[in-house]
């Protein structure tokens, strides 16, 4: 992989992730949270996430992998990925969620197919209130009318690694965001 231009650095990323934790700590003020996590993106984002909420707090983990034809990490760099929507639930959380505060934290938004689906599965169970936290925002992408309620960065349509996002897997574990040249 060539060379990776830093686009947040790791100090602006853990700013940002403090603000978002305050809020969400004043927001549900005496109240318990359940952080569901997005697999595999979202897992940085929510142990960091997760210290800077003072509430009675805890995890769980929903995991999701769209049909259709999967491009090449190539292609989905050059052009993003249009899925057909289609969703599919690889792994479901593990308790109910009825009458339950529901915070789905999320790596970045960007057709809003994904959140949209999670979103509508998790609603029909009737928690108490559910809403979405996501790191970072790629708003010029949707497709589907969607907004964080928790937004840490937006950004432009770029294809961006590290902190918890992939390509190809790979990057993970970079801990500032990057943008992968498009050449
Ligand atoms: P959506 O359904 O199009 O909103 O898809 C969101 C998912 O696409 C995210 O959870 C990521 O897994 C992936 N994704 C979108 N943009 C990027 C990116 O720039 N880098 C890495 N993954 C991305
Ligand atoms: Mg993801």
């Amino acid at each position: 992989m060539s060379e990776l231009k830093v686009l947040i650095s790791r100090q602006k990323i853990a700013k940002r992730v403090s603000e978002l934790g305050a809020q969400i700590t004043k927001d549900y003020a005496g109240q318990a949270v359940i952080l569901v996590g997005v697999l595999k993106g979202a897992t940085i984002f929510l142990s960091d996430l997760a210290r800077q909420v003072h509430l009675d707090a805890t995890f769980d983990f929903i995991g999701v992998s769209s049909y259709g034809n999967r491009p090449t990490p190539t292609q989905e760099l050059k052009s993003g990925w249009d899925s057909t929507g289609e969703v599919k639930l690889t792994k479901d959380v593990d308790q109910t969620i009825k009458d339950k505060n529901i915070i789905l934290v999320e790596d970045i938004l960007d057709t809003g197919l994904t959140m949209t689906y999670l979103k509508r599965l998790l609603q029909a169970r009737q928690p108490k209130s559910l809403k979405v936290a996501t790191l970072l925002d790629k708003p010029s992408r949707r497709k589907l009318p969607l907004e964080g309620d928790y937004v840490g960065f937006k950004i432009p349509d770029e294809f961006v690694v590290g902190y918890g996002l992939d390509y190809a897997e790979k990057y993970r574990n970079i801990s500032d965001i990057c943008v992968v040249p498009r050449k």
